[in-house]
């Protein structure tokens, strides 16, 4: 009788990864998954990954110190995600253990979702189907609903990695004329126009915030930012929570000084708390945290982030490891 040596143990943080099913894994690989619907905290995580090889994540999972700690077999991390601020690096460097994330695949998806956001708060989208559910829809009033032009106006594109690359290619076919401001210099693509932050927030109208979450890009835009984008402006974040500092926004909005804005991620996710005033600000419309769902592009991130584990245990590098 022959015996099979086991495949590695591959720990999955959710349950459901969409395409999961198609994705080729190293024979005999054992997938561990939580039930439908559950969201293992840091004890649970650690408890999963004790003796596993590989673990994916998403971004709402915390993988620091203590669970490298906690996984001695562990050789990869496979984000589902490209924003890795929920890692910690030295831990896993400490520990030998590679972190792969998912460049690329969710940019445009990211992208289309920025532009829904600005198109939502700039015209008021929310607010008028909301009048619309509640039977509200009055006599026409050429005042009501007025929201300000998306068309031909300025987008300002703070982080121009590639989904802001992407915002910006929309914004061209909206004849708008883009700024961008990175870290690093960026090449330039005849589409956006490099300016430093404080000239790009004062001569946009819309803003688009694309930056990673890094000690730097906290807190990036507080009261003296807003101000500079101004009473017509509007600010749209599908980056980080912390990146926007929700208190001087919520401020800015109530006080007639933007605009309008809309968030698809927030410093506390998720935001339950059904009476949180972000929720409930007009002028600000809320997403949570959606930026890459949508059925192909969850896809490609799934075989992307499984593409690193089988890479890596079969002791070849990495095909996407976050940057150093
Ligand atoms: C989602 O927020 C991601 O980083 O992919």
């Amino acid at each position: 009788m022959s015996t099979t040596a086991p495949g590695p143990r591959i720990v999955l943080s959710r349950y459901g990864y969409p395409g999961l099913e198609d994705v080729p894994l190293p024979a005999g690989a054992e997938l561990v998954t939580p039930p439908a619907g559950a969201s293992p905290d840091a004890a649970e995580l650690r408890e999963l990954v004790a003796d596993a090889d590989a673990l994916v994540v998403s971004t709402p999972d915390q993988v620091d110190a203590d669970l490298f700690a906690a996984a001695p077999r562990l050789k990869v991390v496979a984000l589902v995600a490209v924003g890795f601020d929920n890692v910690d690096l030295e831990a896993a460097a400490r520990h030998g253990v590679t972190v792969t994330h998912t460049p690329g695949v969710l940019a445009d998806a990211t992208a289309d979702l920025a532009f829904g956001l600005i198109l939502m708060a700039r015209r008021r989208l929310v607010e008028a189907t909301d009048i619309m559910r509640r039977g509200e829809w009055g006599a026409f009033d050429p005042r009501s609903f007025l929201g300000l032009d998306v068309a031909n106006a300025t987008l300002g594109i703070v982080g121009y990695g590639r989904i802001g690359a992407a915002v910006a290619r929309r914004a061209a076919g909206f004849g708008m004329t883009v700024l961008q401001h990175s870290r690093s210099p960026r090449p330039d693509d005849g589409i956006a126009t490099a300016a430093p932050l404080d000239e790009l927030l004062e001569r946009s109208d819309v803003v688009s915030l694309n930056v990673p979450r890094t000690p730097q890009t906290t807190g990036l835009i507080g009261a003296r930012e807003l101000d500079l984008i101004g009473p017509r402006g509007t600010l749209v974040s599908t980056a980080r929570g912390g990146v926007v500092d929700e208190a001087a926004l919520l401020d800015a909005l109530r006080n007639g000084r933007l605009h309008s804005a809309g968030l698809d991620v927030f410093a506390t996710e998720p935001l339950r708390d059904p009476h949180d005033p972000l929720l409930h600000e007009p002028r600000l419309v809320c997403l949570p945290h959606i930026g890459s769902a949508s059925i192909e592009t969850r896809t490609r991130m799934t075989a992307m982030a499984l593409r690193n584990v089988c890479e890596v245990l079969a002791g070849r590098p990495a095909p996407n490891p976050v940057p150093a």
